[in-house]
Order: structure tokens, then sequence, then C-alpha cells
């Protein structure tokens, strides 16, 4: 019986399985805790289910004397050291796969949205603008045979690249044939996929959007600091790039008045990638797949060190 942390209550059953063999101290509330209650509630704990809103630095793992398996309930690590875990033999696990198809249909969803202006149409409707069935109003953009530019293609990139082909779009990725100049210049909708770190960190700035045609949209359901936010909004200002959809922003929440939030052709979502029942479900059931099997003194399932 160990004690574990859980820094909030999770959709589905997986967490009462988790409280069958162990001491399981589940966080109550709507908000994160803070740091220090995260470094309060790990002191004595050998296991921690955390959030990607749960920042796990080394200081944090190093205060942690009894942990002995970090699980994250997401498929990205980047809120967690996975350098300092593994220097402690920490195994830090996640939930690959079982969100990939949520998070591929949301960037379909944010794909098709920007390009057919569907919240303006639909804020029309509502501000009694539809008059009459109008030749020239609402144009959006083409779908159907324009080039898809996938910026990782792991797994959520593949998936993405499938959908993309039953709508008869032509799809292209950054690998060894294909720079991301290239890409981006060649490039009607520019998807992101990859996960975050320091070398893709702000990896689409003012001079990658530069590179992208003025008709291009930009959808980003990865991680908010791939783009460099300033200088998107700069690019939507201009017309230096058509729209953009992000689901993920640097910060999360994004603050209600970021001037991010002014800028035209702009769709954000409060990072949805993952949200269907089911997804979010069987995300839970791997976190607590990977705690169990760490505490058990088992390689975790899904590790990610
Ligand atoms: C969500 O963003 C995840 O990494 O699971
Ligand atoms: C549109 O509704 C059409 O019939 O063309």
């Amino acid at each position: 019986m160990s004690r574990c942390f859980v820094t909030r209550e999770l959709p589905g059953t997986a967490l009462d399985r988790l409280s069958k063999g162990h001491n399981v101290d589940v966080w109550p509330n709507r908000l994160p805790p803070t740091a220090q209650e995260i470094a309060h509630h790990v002191k004595d704990a050998e296991g921690i289910l955390t959030l990607l809103t749960d920042r796990i630095d080394a200081s944090l793992i190093e205060s942690a004397q009894h942990l002995r398996a970090i699980s994250n309930y997401a498929v990205g690590v980047d809120n967690i050291d996975v350098a300092a875990a593994t220097a402690r033999g920490i195994p830090v696990g996640h939930t690959p796969d079982v969100l990939t198809d949520a998070t591929a249909d949301l960037t379909f969803a944010l794909l098709m949205a920007v390009a057919r202006k569907l919240p303006e149409a639909i804020a029309d409707v509502h501000d009694g603008e539809w008059v009459t069935w109008e030749p020239g109003r609402w144009l959006g953009a083409e779908v159907h045979g324009a080039t898809l530019g996938i910026i990782g293609m792991g797994r959520i990139g593949r998936a993405v690249a499938n959908r993309a082909t039953g709508f008869g779009m032509n799809v292209i990725h950054v690998g060894r044939d294909q720079l991301l100049d290239e890409l981006l210049q060649a490039s009607d909708f520019v998807s992101l996929h990859c996960p975050l770190t320091p070398a893709t960190h702000h990896l689409i700035d003012a001079a990658a959007l530069e590179q992208m045609r003025p008709t291009a949209i930009l959808i980003n359901t990865a991680r908010g600091p791939i783009i460099d936010q300033v200088a998107l909004r700069r690019a939507l200002v201009d017309g230096t790039i058509a729209g953009a959809a992000l689901d993920v922003t640097d910060p999360e929440p994004l603050p209600r008045d970021d001037p991010l939030l002014s800028a035209p052709n702009l769709i954000v979502t409060p990072h949805i990638g993952s949200a269907t029942r089911a997804a979010r479900e069987r995300m839970a059931d791997l976190a607590v797949d990977n705690l169990l099997a760490a505490l058990a003194g088992h390689p975790m399932p899904h590790q990610a060190n």
C-alpha cells in the first residue's frame, strides 16, 4: 500500500482501481494545486498522478524523498523535468495513442472552422445579419485540393494526414525531403503536431510566418509556446497569413484581455484536443496502469523516459 497524490478528479472509474490497492489523496478543487501545495502533498508520497497544468520541476522532484513514480495524464510531458526524474531513477508515464484520434478530429474541426469562417457565420445568424443568400459573403477557403503541411509526423500528425487524404488534400510534412521553409511556402494549411522542446520553442516565429502564403491558415493543437504569439498577432493583423486556430496557447489559460484575442480571423479553444469522454476515460486508465505498474516495481506500459 503506497501513498499517492492525484492532482485532480478524473473521469471514469480508473481512480477506483488505484484506491483499491493504495492510499490515494485526490486534490478536490477545480483549479490546480500550487507548487507549494503539490510539494506539501508529495512529501510522503511514493506516486503522483499529474496533469499538464502541474509543473513538476527538479526542485519538487528532489524534495519528494519517497517518490518512485510520476504518471502524467497527457501524452506530452513538457510540464515535467524528465531529466531530473530520470536522474533519480523515477519513471515518467504518459498516455499516448488513446487520444490520437480525438486530437486529430479536433485539428480537423478547427481547420474546417477557420477555412469556412464558421465563427463569423454563426455570429452573424445571431446578430440578424442573415438577411438573404449572398453570393459574395462568408466566402472561405476550399479544403479539397489544398496542400496541408504537417510539422511533426508522429501519431497525431499521421492521424491528421489520414483525415486530410479523405478530404482530397495534398499532404506534405517536414522530414528527410522537406525543409521547414519549403513546407511553409508550399502549404495552404500548416498544422503543428510536434512536442514542445527547446528546439521547437517559437519554431513558428515572425520569420517563419513571413514564409507562409497570405492565404494560409495555421493550426496548433500541440503546445502553445511552439508559436511566438506576438508575431502571430502581428501576422494576422497585417494579413501576412489569412487565419489561425489555436487549441493551445502560452500561457494557458489565455487571459481574456490578451492582445492575441483581438486579432482577426483567429479561433482559440481551451485545450480540448483530447476532450471526448472516451479519450479522457482511456487516458485515466492508462495513467493509473502506469502508476500501478511502477509502484509494483514493474516497467510502466507507457513510459516516457
Ligand atoms: C494534451 O495536450 C496532452 O498532451 O495529452
Ligand atoms: C446552395 O444551397 C445551392 O443550392 O447552390
